[in-house]
């Protein structure tokens, strides 16, 4: 996986330039994983890479909170709905929840709650501790006792419609009787029991689940309501969304009525009075966790009084009554037989574990990541503080985990069981797949193959880059298509345009293809009509396709939305190229010069490409062999310019504001949301990159700078006015 260039270093060190890239690049990869996990139930990164990518991101818009999105997919709680299914808008958000990982965040966790209603000391707080269930939320809405309409989260704002879907689970009543609420949202969660993950994926042949979770979600999520019926579906009601009249007093009592009702509550359920209950039941709960029959991976508290829930609210995703209290992943010993290099789309050489195959957390493992060479040598920061140093050998015993996880890690090495003949690994200096040097530049951890478009592997994953799901997108031309067209020795595929000349190639007589393994005379039609279907590209898409390392989809739509066409964005590059500085790649002072000289400031002043991003574009740009390969794409393609996505333009989209100094008639944080719901950005601090300042009573140093910088300072009556409130 690419990495982001400054990526590693402390945030505070970080510049905007270098932050505003990283951001841009961590944005579109949680967003991806986000995508993958939510909509294809396809994971493509484990479950402790996406919480630090997201911890990363976070970090990075804490400390630059005005390079942060409004729409930053960190404020998302799943991504949006799939294709297919009808939408329903929720009448009450599905949220997410806070995590905790050690006793000391559940600590806090009862002491934030204490202090934000004031209780008394001597005043016990009541939370319920259950198990968090390792499946997918479904909200269900009953109008007058009937089930009306089922929900998967999806956004958490808007979901899928699955109402059809969810009626074929036993566990879901189709009508209630008694004392029901007219309007009764029930909320839970749908999982699947291991006994019949095992026996579903004995059945299913070749095509297995990962994990009962992805088992449940693929389940739910089919079109044909009569495939889920042959899924063993359960569900567990542990909330609820909107009611015409409240259930109970308390979230126990509450849950009791559902169970009353007739749905499945969790019977290990417990009411604490302490944080050191709270601890005993999480420790109850995770010593039952290898005998229950289904996954979870950790407990939830919720505070019980329903007044008081009521009180503390919700931050953006999740409740501050409610925390998540995570067990630490589940653990095996096995022998790792061998490191194998794996070079991806930006030369980057990737080190996996092979290993002696264990079952860990009821998934067989075979395989894990080993990161980078400074983590297979127990250099790196969280190598080493998992393994205190030690590094990791061929022939070793390892200790791998995965916590719900799709690609698994080593957490550890048993050094008294290393065969005494074991070497250090030696990590390769040459790219295994085409024998280029292999070098790591300075602060990055990644060594990479230097073999550009002469590597073959690099040449298979650019091009499997090209045609996946937010690049080209091109139906029957997948990962395994790509591999067996870039081996065919007489219709081959070396480069994205050669995609466009296959069918041309072929001569349209489909005899070459038709005839081959695994290709009817129908799927060269289909496949053939869906390349020619993505010969009008929008450029977003086309500039994400190129694979070039640090622009991700954000940054190709930035710039997309920037340029609008494919000549401007080329004219732009190829006016930064000739920069004379840019030439200049050794001599330090002369490129610091390029950020203030005119044509490389006409990409690095658009919000959201930085200087790393833009050396990068240009630096393929002006590679001979590269150029031509874009250029010879691109004269195959009809690129469709962009169009601004803006919904609405305000008198301040896509401006930078500060406030400063006291305002009377709005609080700070309501005023910055009204700015950023209008398409500006909010700063800390005044700089040249400011277009308004918004200076109360009070206002100091930072309207004398504005001044200084000839930014326009307005007051609050003026600022009430912009945002419709005056
Ligand atoms: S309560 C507003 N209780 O965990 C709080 N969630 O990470 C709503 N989950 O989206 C959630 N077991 O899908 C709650 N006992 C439980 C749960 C549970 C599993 C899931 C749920 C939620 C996710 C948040």
């Amino acid at each position: 996986m690419a990495q982001a260039q400054s990526d590693g270093q402390p945030v505070e060190k970080l510049d905007r330039d270098e932050a505003a890239a990283e951001m841009a690049e961590l944005s579109a990869r949680v967003a991806r994983a986000n995508r993958a996990y939510h909509t294809q139930d396809a994971p493509e990164i484990s479950d402790a890479d996406y919480d630090a990518i997201k911890a990363r991101l976070i970090a990075l818009e804490a400390a630059f909170p005005d390079l942060a999105r409004p729409d930053s997919p960190s404020t998302q709680v799943g991504a949006a709905p799939a294709e297919g299914f009808g939408k329903v808008t929720h009448a009450q958000r599905m949220m997410s929840l806070g995590n905790a990982f050690t006793e000391e965040d559940v600590q806090d966790f009862t002491a934030r709650v204490r202090s934000f209603l004031n209780l008394p000391a001597d005043t016990v707080l009541e939370v319920t501790a259950e198990p968090k269930i390792d499946g997918l939320s479904l909200s269900l809405r009953y109008e007058d006792g009937v089930l009306v309409q089922a929900a998967t989260r999806g956004d958490g704002t808007v979901g899928e419609n699955v109402t059809a879907n969810a009626r074929t689970i036993a566990d879901i009543p189709h009508s209630l009787s008694g004392d029901v609420p007219r309007i009764l949202e029930v909320r839970g969660e749908v999982y699947m029991d291991h006994q019949d993950f095992a026996a579903l994926n004995a059945a299913e042949g070749g095509r297995v689940f990962a994990n009962p979770r992805n088992a449940a979600a693929g389940s739910l999520r089919q079109i044909d309501p009569g495939v889920t019926a042959r899924r063993p579906l359960r569900y567990f009601a542990y909330g609820w969304g909107e009611l015409s009249q409240p259930l109970a007093p308390t979230q126990m009592q509450a849950v009791e009525r559902l169970q009353a009702l007739g749905f499945r509550i969790n019977p290990l359920t417990r009411l604490c009075r302490n944080t050191a209950e709270m601890i005993a039941v999480w420790t109850e709960i995770e010593q039952q966790r290898a005998t229950l029959g289904y996954d979870i991976d950790g407990v939830v508290y919720k505070v019980n009084d329903l007044a008081y829930q009521g009180r503390l609210g919700f931050r953006s995703t999740t409740p501050r009554w409610a925390l998540a209290h995570k067990f630490p992943a589940e653990t095996a010993w096995t022998r790792l037989d061998r490191i194998e290099i794996q070079v991806g789309r930006t030369g980057a050489l990737s080190p996996v574990a092979r290993l002696e195959p264990v079952t860990v957390g009821g998934v067989v493992v075979s395989n894990a990541t080993l990161h980078n060479e400074d983590y297979i040598a127990g250099r790196d920061n969280v190598g080493a503080l998992i393994r205190e140093g030690r590094d990791i050998r061929e022939g070793d015993w390892v200790k791998v985990y995965r916590a719900g996880d799709v690609i698994p890690k080593i957490a550890d090495v048993d050094l008294s069981r290393r065969p005494e003949d074991s070497r250090p690994y030696a990590f390769p200096t040459l790219c295994p797949e085409c024998g280029s040097e292999a070098i790591r530049e300075p602060g990055d951890s990644v060594r990479r193959c230097t073999g550009g478009l002469i590597c073959p592997a690099q040449a298979v994953e650019k091009l499997k880059h090209f045609v996946s799901r937010a690049a080209f997108d091109i139906d029957g031309l997948g990962a395994r298509q790509i591999e067996m067209f870039f081996a065919d020795p007489v219709l081959p595929i070396r480069e994205p345009a050669d995609i466009f000349t296959l069918a041309a190639r072929d001569g349209r007589n489909l005899a070459r293809l038709r005839n081959r393994e695994g290709f009817g005379e129908r799927s060269v039609e289909k496949l053939f009509a869906a390349i020619e279907d993505k010969r009008r590209i929008p450029l977003a898409r086309l500039i994400f396709a190129l694979g070039i390392r640090h622009v991700g989809e954000v940054a190709s739509a930035t710039l997309a939305r920037h340029f609008g066409t494919w000549e401007a964005l080329v004219a732009a590059i190829d006016g930064a190229a000739r920069e004379p500085a840019f030439a200049a790649p050794d001599d330090k002072a002369r490129r610091a010069t390029l950020s203030d000289s005119p044509n490389w400031a006409g990409l690095t002043g658009i919000d959201g490409v930085g200087g790393v991003l833009v050396n990068s574009l240009v630096t393929t740009f002006v590679q001979p062999a590269e150029r031509e390969g874009i250029d010879r794409l691109v004269a195959q393609l009809t690129v469709l310019p962009a169009q601004s996505t803006h919904a609405r333009q305000t008198e301040i989209s896509g401006k930078t504001l500060v406030f400063t100094g006291t305002l009377e008639r709005m609080t700070r944080a309501e005023a910055k949301a009204r700015a950023e719901a209008m398409g500006a950005k909010v700063a800390g601090s005044v700089s040249a990159k400011t277009d308004l300042l918004i200076a109360g009573p009070g206002a100091g140093s930072k309207a004398t700078k504005a001044t200084e910088l000839g930014v326009m300072v307005i007051d609050e009556d003026e600022w009430l006015r912009i945002a419709g409130a005056g």
